[in-house]
């Protein structure tokens, strides 16, 4: 049997407890600032201004980006684009995350402040509605985090200050996110690569979000790009080369969905969209036609049996990216 997607880009979603509402599908902007090591070719300013014009007039209301895309480079991007389109719309959610300091490392209360202040700078922006903890994994502790002079007790007091209305987490050790989300501070736990066709690995993070009313946003349903271009294209799966298990999985699957008439993307895509445990599943782009293809995605059908078979194709978790920093599991 088909089954029509129930999920539509109009929708919208409550983001966590924040009382924002959030669309299914939120652009996700890394590709946007050119790092041709992580995704394998340049993207031109105007290319990405373009894209974030494209992402301002479409169903979605969500946007994702760091203050160390490219250095600096998505915001500052964004901020053009915001501009040009005479600020940031009603109703639009715009997430970014502070990042630790790019050449010391420093990750302390006082970086965050800084990184903050870049942030608003770069994007024209006096406040930002929704700020993550970045990729705290390489950089800290989970109790150097929330120790005083810390940057979890600099969000909480620049949430307090109000210049920031709501905080998330954003990383990938799904163990140290679940750390982070029992904390209570976070509304928001946002994590990559590690809920896709070929990773189930952040399963218990998904129960956890859902029992404490936390939202779990899904970032790169793609798995940087090759559950869409496939394995030739893009012989990467989450910024590092792809194991050949995991790559012939996703050529199977590929074969799978293209046997039935089912663009790969589709189904990598509504892999995210379909359980309901996820708020807003974030892909990432980098040229403007590709807005209208998330739409196009989302309304494809996928037969009933698609699911299963891709199931039962999908890689064990012995290629997952459960491992920890500490090489210890999750
Ligand atoms: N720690 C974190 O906070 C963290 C980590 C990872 C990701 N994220 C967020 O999540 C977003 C998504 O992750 P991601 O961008 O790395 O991975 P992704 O969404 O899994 O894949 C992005 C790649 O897929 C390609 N793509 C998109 N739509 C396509 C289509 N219809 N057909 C073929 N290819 C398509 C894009 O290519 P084009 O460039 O050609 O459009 C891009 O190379 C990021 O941009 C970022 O905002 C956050």
């Amino acid at each position: 049997m088909t089954v029509q997607p129930a999920v539509q880009p109009a929708d919208r979603r409550p983001l966590g407890r924040t009382g924002l509402r959030v669309s299914p599908v939120c652009v996700g902007t890394s590709p946007l600032a050119s790092m041709s090591a992580l995704y394998g070719y340049e993207v031109p300013a105007d290319r990405a201004e373009a894209t974030i014009l494209a992402a301002l007039r479409s169903p979605f209301n969500f946007i994702d980006t760091s203050n160390n895309y490219g250095s600096g480079s998505a915001e500052t991007r964004i901020g053009r684009a915001l501009a040009a389109a005479g600020g940031l719309p009603a109703e639009f959610v715009l997430a970014t995350k502070v990042d630790a300091d790019p050449v010391t490392g420093d990750f302390s209360g006082e970086r965050v402040r800084r990184s903050l202040d870049e942030s608003l700078g770069r994007l024209g922006l006096d406040r930002i509605q929704l700020m993550y903890l970045h990729d705290p994994e390489y950089h800290l502790t989970f109790g150097e985090a929330m120790a005083p002079g810390g940057p979890v007790r600099a969000l909480i007091e620049l949430r307090e200050q109000g210049v920031l209305a709501h905080l998330g987490v954003a990383g990938g050790p799904v163990r140290l996110m679940r750390e982070f989300v029992a904390t209570g501070v976070f509304d928001v736990v946002l994590s990559h690569n590690r809920f896709t066709l070929v990773d189930r690995s952040a399963g218990p993070l998904l129960d956890d979000a859902r029992e404490r009313g936390v939202a779990f946003v899904n970032g790169a349903p793609y798995g940087g790009g090759i559950l869409a271009k496939g394995p030739d294209a893009q012989p990467k799966y989450a910024y590092r080369p792809a194991s050949a298990a995991l790559a012939g999985a996703v050529r199977e699957m590929r074969r799978a969905c293209l046997g039935r008439g089912v663009s790969p993307a589709a189904a990598a895509l509504q892999f995210s969209l379909r359980e309901p445990r996820v708020t807003s599943t974030v892909v990432g782009v980098s040229e403007p036609g590709r807005i209208a293809e998330i739409t196009a995605l989302m309304g494809e059908p996928i037969p009933d049996d698609l699911w299963a078979e891709l199931d039962s194709l999908a890689p064990g978790s012995g290629s997952w990216l459960n491992l920890s920093r500490e090489g210890q599991r999750d």
